[in-house]
Formats: C-alpha cells, structure tokens, sequence
C-alpha cells in the first residue's frame, strides 16, 4: 500500500523520472477524479501521483473535482499528501522561480464542492482548520529541501482565488491588505477536503509569476512557463528526500 501522494499541478502534470509500477483508472461515490490514478517509484521512493488538472492539462481550477480526487487517494490508501502548486508571488519577497511552504491559507473560492460533510451522513462534523497544513509534514518537507539544496520560503500564506482568470491589482492589493503572501487558484476546498479525510496535507507552491500589479506588465503564460520549468527541478529534488 503507498502511503505517500503527490498531487501535480500547472508544470507537474507528468513528474519525470517516475517509474510507473501501476496505473488505475477509479470511481468514487463523488465521481471520477481527474485522471488515472499512478503507482510509482521516484528515486527508491514508492509514491502514488495524480495530476490535478488532468494529464493533458484539460480541467480548470473551478471544474476540477477535488472531492473524488481526494477520496480516490484516500482509498487507495493515502495517509499524506504532497500537493504541489504554481503560484503568483504577491510580496516583494515573492520572487518567480521562488518555492514556498505555506503555513496558512485563505479561501476566496466560490460555488465548489468543498465538503464532505453536506448534510448527508450520520453526523455533523465541524473539523479544525487552525493549521490548515500539516505541521508534521510541512517540516519534513522543509528538511527535504535543506537536503536536496533547495532555499525554501519555510512559511506564507496562500490565497485561494477562483480563477481561470487572473486577479487585478487592486484583488492583489486586497489579498496583500488580508495578509497573503502567494496567490493561487486550487489550495481550497483541496486542503480542507483532506483534513476532512483525516489525510496529512501540505504544499509545495512554486512562484511563477508576480502577482497582478506586481511586476510593471502584463502576466504571460511564456513567463509562467518559463519559471514553471525551473520550479519543477527543485520540487522533484525536494521531493527524492521526502
Ligand atoms: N494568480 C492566481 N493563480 C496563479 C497565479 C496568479 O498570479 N500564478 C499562477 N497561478
């Protein structure tokens, strides 16, 4: 049984270098996840892997079906989940090509199915959220990175946009003024899904670009890209020592 999940995100779709022992294609009673579920090995390492966005990067942010894909690991027995995430660097601090271990996370998704407690079961459950990354595993992942040689940002706040579009200034000004420090389009209903599930959670956010207003241009998809490409070699090093 693989303990260990990796959720893939923009630039993570496929992770190179993984050994495919296993491919299964699943169903949950919340519908299908968004790809085939992959039992792999990566550096000695034993990690089941599914691309949030699907394999070929089809499903936006707000279409994504995080219910199934988090019960779907859940059932094939995932007890942690590394999820990985580009990100627009809101402080200066912030810069592309930057990877960020968010501590803390704000919501401003709307209209998605973010629970698994909707009135349909035996009982009510409110779970906690205080630290909505696992502590646990968020310094594992930080030891991961000194190990591999990769300079984290060891904490930050996520702010969870609805996306597909980007934000304007002033939405990155009000996040800023809320106390984010990268803004992103999937860390919610995913995180609170799986502590719902009672899986460890945390992210590895990769900057790819300044956030709206930040950089003196319009935000392209060749810069995101760019940094994307670079963000992805020092995940995948971190990753050989979690
Ligand atoms: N905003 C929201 N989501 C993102 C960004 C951004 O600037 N960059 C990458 N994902």
């Amino acid at each position: 049984m693989v303990h260990t999940a990796v959720i893939g995100g923009t630039g993570f779709d496929q992770l190179e270098d993984l050994q495919v022992i296993d491919r299964r294609t699943v169903d949950t009673p919340y519908g299908k996840p968004s790809d085939e579920l992959v039992t792999g090995r990566l550096h000695d390492r034993e990690f089941l892997f599914l691309p949030r966005h699907g394999a070929s990067h089809t499903i936006p942010p707000h279409r994504i079906n995080y219910r199934a894909n988090i019960h779907a690991l859940k059932s094939a027995g995932a007890e942690r989940i590394i999820a990985f995430s580009a990100v627009g660097g809101i402080g200066a601090a912030m810069r592309p090509g930057d990877v960020v271990i968010p501590d803390q996370i704000i919501d401003y998704t709307w209209g998605r199915e973010h629970t698994f407690h909707d009135g349909t079961g035996d009982f009510l459950d409110h779970v906690d959220f205080t630290h909505p990354y696992s502590p646990a595993l968020r310094s594992q992942i930080i030891r991961a990175a000194k190990r591999a040689g990769v300079e984290v940002h060891a904490s930050g706040t996520y702010a969870a946009t609805q996306g597909p579009r980007l934000e304007s200034a002033a939405e990155i000004d009000r996040l800023q003024r809320d106390g984010g420090d990268i803004v992103g389009m999937t860390g919610m209903p995913e995180a609170g899904l799986a502590r719902e599930a009672g899986i460890d959670y945390a992210t590895i956010a990769i900057v790819v670009n300044p956030a709206a207003g930040r950089g003196g241009g319009p935000i392209t998809m060749d810069q995101i890209r760019l940094h994307m490409e670079l963000g992805a070699l020092r995940g995948i090093a971190i990753l050989q020592y979690c």
